[in-house]
């Protein structure tokens, strides 16, 4: 699928996830497969925003493990104590760290991170099956309006648990 996207310089963000919902509506429609739908939301997350590490862990046999992602390697397995993606799941709610080193047990994966967002995805029983994880290069980069629009990605992600 040829989908016109592609990092949007200079647009309001209100328009880049306007954007980015069209987007991955389209792509969610009609397939039903966890993994092909979390590869193609991180893949066109990180298409559109430029952020630099956009990726899933998921509940699996008591812990956080590494589902689809894009950008550099990262650890493999988060224990739910552990780190900001370990928060999120915990407290089952968006967690935005505008740095890094400041979060107590955050787990460094590249050294390349200063700041992050984890969102948690809960399924049709309201309980959390994974989480979204997305950093940045930039220090204090995730807005307000940021949490909104990456939220309201997750959402459409839910209707396809
Ligand atoms: N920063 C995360 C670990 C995963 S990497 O960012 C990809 C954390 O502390 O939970």
């Amino acid at each position: 699928m040829d989908i016109a996207i592609g990092k949007v310089e200079g647009q309001a963000t209100e328009e880049v996830y306007k954007l980015l919902c069209k987007t991955v509506k389209a792509l969610l429609d009609g397939e039903s497969d966890l993994i092909a739908n979390l590869a193609n939301v991180a893949a066109a997350v990180r298409q559109v925003t430029g952020f630099w590490w956009v990726g899933f862990y998921l509940v699996k046999e008591g812990q956080l493990v590494l589902g689809p992602f894009q950008g550099p390697v990262a650890c493999t397995r988060i224990a739910f104590d552990r780190g900001v993606c370990g928060a999120c799941y915990t407290r089952r709610q968006t967690i935005v760290v505008d740095d890094v080193d400041a979060f107590p047990g955050h787990i460094a994966c590249s050294s390349g991170s200063r700041s992050e967002i984890v969102i948690p995805v809960f399924n049709r029983n309201g309980t959390v099956a994974m989480v979204l994880d997305i950093d940045s290069e930039l220090p204090a980069r995730f807005t307000e309006e940021d949490k909104k629009g990456l939220e309201s990605i997750v959402r459409l992600l839910e209707k396809r648990l």
